[in-house]
């Protein structure tokens, strides 16, 4: 039975930092090596926003981009759903900050909370809204800064994440089989400590004994996230499939979250994709957490990787733990 789509993504933006660092430049800093990156991770070098450069003016540039690929304006926006785990400030949300710079003045907008799977819970959500609500323009973000929340110090996670901003304006589908056919996402709360940020929040607010064990930091346990991240994928692609009524091999492509290569490779040999099938670009951005679906998929859409009619799987995993999938017909 063939899925009708509710909500169609009729626009990409992305916005990604000019400043490049490099693992020659961790060498320089931190107890590792190109060749150590590069055989666990599979990164090269990832953006890092530059001083003045905010969570909220990236997602701008890439909220114009994608305002301006689906033909639509601030004022058109119904919602602003922005997925991140770096927020400019605790209180008010990085997505009010937005919609006041943006100008988007009839929006209600808010942060969602789900780490790496922000962008693909933000379109469950924005999907939800144009089903339920009549919403016609959901701006939907996944952006991180995730450099100032990595502890330079700390080679075991400092060499892994990067920064930048993709938006997708969520519109009601045209009834022509276009747009999202499935979505699927979960959560595991058991896992939370992982991957956590320890202080800072108002169960352990930020102090000097704060300051000195750097535990406003991300903190990971890197072979236990790697090990939930692997099972979290295949379960997403297991699922996303079936909710969409379609097999992997009429996929034309599959991205999956830019967290490392390894992960990658083994949610690919999972779904019994071959590589040439699936986006890769962690070598290039490191893992930017919820902004690394979008930018993959526009990267794709740019370089003719996905079409007008293509069958496109995003999977995700992150802190939480969070996981998900949504299957679209471009
Ligand atoms: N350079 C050199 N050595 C390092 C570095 C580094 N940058 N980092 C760690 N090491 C050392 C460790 O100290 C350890 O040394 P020891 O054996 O003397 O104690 C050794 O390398 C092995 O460490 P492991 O952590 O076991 O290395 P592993 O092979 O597991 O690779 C990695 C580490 C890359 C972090 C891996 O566990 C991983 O990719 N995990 C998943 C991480 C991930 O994807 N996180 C994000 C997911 S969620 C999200 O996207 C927000």
């Amino acid at each position: 039975m063939s899925v009708r789509p509710i909500a169609r993504l009729a626009g990409l933006g992305v916005y990604s930092p000019e400043h490049v660092v490099t693992n020659q430049d961790f060498e320089r800093s931190l107890d590792t090596s190109d060749q150590w990156i590069v055989e666990r991770t599979g990164i090269r070098e990832r953006r890092w926003a530059a001083e003045g450069e905010t969570l909220a003016s990236m997602c701008k540039t890439a909220s114009e981009r994608a305002m301006q690929r689906a033909g639509i304006t601030a004022p058109d926006v119904d919602a602003i759903v922005l997925g991140t785990a770096s927020a400019d400030r605790l209180l008010p949300s990085t997505a009010c900050d937005l919609q006041a710079i943006l100008g988007a003045e009839r929006a209600a907008a808010f942060d969602i909370s789900a780490a790496c799977s922000g962008f693909l819970y933000g379109l469950t959500i924005a999907q939800g809204l144009v089903a339920a609500s009549g919403y016609r323009n959901v701006l939907v973000i996944g952006a991180e800064k995730l450099s100032a929340i990595a502890d330079p110090t700390d080679r075991s996670t400092a060499i892994l994440f990067g920064d930048g901003a993709g938006a997708a304006v969520v519109q009601p589908a045209d009834g022509d089989g276009r747009g999202i056919l499935s979505t699927f996402i979960r959560s595991d709360g058991k896992l939370g400590d992982y991957l956590c940020r320890p202080s800072g929040g108002t169960a352990r607010p930020f102090d000097g004994a704060v300051l000195q064990d750097r535990s406003h930091f991300i903190k990971m346990a890197g072979r236990e996230v790697f090990k939930a991240a692997v099972l979290a994928m295949s379960e997403s692609c297991d699922e996303g499939l079936r909710r969409a009524g379609v097999t992997a091999d009429e996929l034309d492509l599959l991205i999956p979250h830019q967290a490392n290569i390894r992960i990658i490779e083994a949610t690919a040999k999972h779904a019994g994709m071959p590589m040439e099938k699936v986006m890769v670009n962690v070598d290039r951005y490191g893992n930017t957490s919820a902004a690394s679906i979008p930018l993959a998929l526009a990267q794709a859409e740019s370089e003719g990787r996905i079409r007008p009619g293509s069958l496109v799987m995003l999977v995700a995993f992150g802190a939480g733990f969070t996981w998900g999938s949504t299957v679209i017909r471009w």
